[in-house]
């Protein structure tokens, strides 16, 4: 989403965003002096992928990571959860592409949304795709995520199923690298 996109939100978007950028501010004040002692491109390679240790994540639990300044969610899915995500009929879905970066075209099929092909780890950017609000886990219609900013909801493969948000949540350029351990970027 651009920054022009982000700027056409509500006022209550932009207080969220207002909000959540106090922090980051903050923070930021405290680490700059070391970033900018960092020649840039080394700056730069450091945000552009990270390693992230799944090894603590239970089924039917996620972890959210910050990765290029926006969460992502890891989610462990139960059983339940891929059943439900395979048993769509994908003509009755709002957006038909995976939205997968790693699978560029392909349909937005269960298999096609996760990181495995037992299906139990999923891996989105966790923005709404309507306006960017960070929507909520275990929750909606669906059994998977909630927006509350304007009502979207999402299934439990993080496909968008009713509400304003147009396209299901973006998956990123993710990869195991050992069982426990996925690469981002
Ligand atoms: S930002 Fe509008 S529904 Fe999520």
């Amino acid at each position: 989403m651009s920054h022009a996109e982000d700027h056409a939100g509500t006022r209550r978007d932009f207080l969220y965003y207002a909000t959540a950028g106090t922090g980051a501010v903050v923070a930021g004040a405290a680490v700059w002096p070391l970033v900018n002692q960092m020649n840039a491109s080394a700056d730069v390679k450091a945000l552009a992928s990270i390693y992230v240790d799944i090894s603590g994540v239970e089924p039917g639990t996620q972890l959210t990571v910050k990765w290029r300044g926006k969460p992502v969610f890891i989610r462990r899915r139960t059983p339940d959860e891929i059943e439900a995500g395979r048993a769509v009929d994908l003509t009755t879905l709002i957006d038909q592409s995976a939205e997968n970066a790693n699978k560029p075209g392909a349909d937005a099929s269960d298999e096609n949304r996760t990181l495995d092909e037992a299906g139990e780890w999923l891996v989105m950017m966790g923005v709404c795709t309507h306006l960017g609000c960070v929507p909520l886990g275990d929750a909606g219609e669906f059994g998977g995520w909630f927006c509350p900013c304007h009502g979207s909801h999402y299934d439990t493969a993080g496909r968008i199923r009713k509400g304003p948000a147009p396209r299901n949540l973006d998956i990123p350029v993710a990869q195991f690298t050992d069982e426990s351990t996925i690469l981002l970027g």
